[in-house]
């Protein structure tokens, strides 16, 4: 699967794109990066640390600045930390951004491998909006666009409406939802059904691959937000994305036209859109949590 992960990294983007780097069914082709959980220019310098971390030679192009329509916001840093890798200081990576723009980047690696690009924005949705704006073809030459984000039938986590990522640029969302792509919602619904709390970042780090220790590093942080929150242990968002992407049967699946509300109180909730002209999406409403959590861990043994 030829994939672009479009990230706002972030402590749990961060486990996705170790997931994707790792994965031997996954060609990473390159990420994308967005405002959320930091700044754009951070996003990119954390991604350009982290390919290099994950010895990734890949493009990193640097995404919007600010959302669609929305002003822009200052990051909340209690929860992925001040410089988004929880403890970690201020990353010194050696590479630099790509010369495109990531919805230059997303359009023209979309229409490279007409058909069989596979895209995973995993913070807000901006990039991908301006993408199918900038290129009429877009949402043909891609094959799917799955993303962590929205919250259909449970509590929002920035408001009791809305997921994060929705929250923070649901005009963006709504475009995309409405925008006859081949969609896929991986939302709260189903990424709050699996937690890691501190034993599996133990597990993580126990394993062959380096990186675990890593990833357990950051995770400290994390873990004592949710903690903070009375949660014994953090969603696996991110990861979910790109395992539902890989393995769509450990999902239970329905396909509604989806909408986003783009203001007042509910701004942000993603919700069962009444029209009669919107493609459906993909909802992901279930999933085979075991066998995620064993998808999951098991990448850390290559
Ligand atoms: O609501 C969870 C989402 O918001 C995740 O993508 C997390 O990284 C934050 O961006
Ligand atoms: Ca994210």
């Amino acid at each position: 699967m030829k994939l672009i992960i479009d990230t706002d990294p972030g402590i749990d983007d961060a486990l996705a794109i170790a997931y994707a780097a790792l994965h031997p069914d996954i060609e990473l082709v390159g990420l994308t990066t967005i405002f959320g959980n930091v700044t754009t220019a951070q996003a990119t310098r954390n991604a350009l640390y982290l390919a290099e971390k994950m010895n990734l030679s890949i493009p990193v192009a640097s995404g919007a600045e600010k959302p669609l329509v929305l002003p822009p916001f200052a990051p909340k840093t209690q929860v992925h930390g001040l410089e988004g890798l929880g403890h970690l200081p201020a990353p010194a990576p050696v590479g630099t951004a790509s010369s495109l723009a990531a919805a230059e980047f997303l359009c023209k690696m979309a229409e490279r491998y007409q058909g069989e690009l596979v895209v995973c924005p995993i913070g807000p949705i901006t990039n991908i909006a301006h993408a199918l704006q900038l290129d009429t073809n877009f949402s043909q030459n891609v094959d799917k666009i799955v993303f962590m984000g929205g919250a259909l039938d449970v509590r929002g986590n920035v408001s009791p409406y809305a997921e994060a990522n929705a929250f923070h640029d649901p005009h963006a969302l709504d475009f995309v939802l409405a925008s006859g792509a081949d969609v896929t919602m991986v939302g709260l619904d189903v990424t709050l059904q699996v937690l890691l709390d501190e034993q599996d970042f133990n597990q993580i780090a126990s394993r062959k691959n380096p990186i675990g220790g890593f990833l357990k590093e950051l995770g400290r942080f994390y873990l004592d937000f949710y903690k903070s929150i009375g949660l014994s242990g953090c969603g696996l968002h991110d990861p979910m994305a790109i395992i539902a992407a890989l393995y769509p049967d450990l999902f239970t699946m329905e396909s509604i036209p989806l909408e986003a509300i783009t203001e007042g109180e509910a701004s942000g909730r993603t919700c069962r859109s009444q029209s009669k002209t919107r493609t459906p999406s993909l909802v992901t409403l279930g999933c085979d949590t075991e066998a995620i959590r064993d998808t999951f861990f098991s990448i850390f043994d290559r």
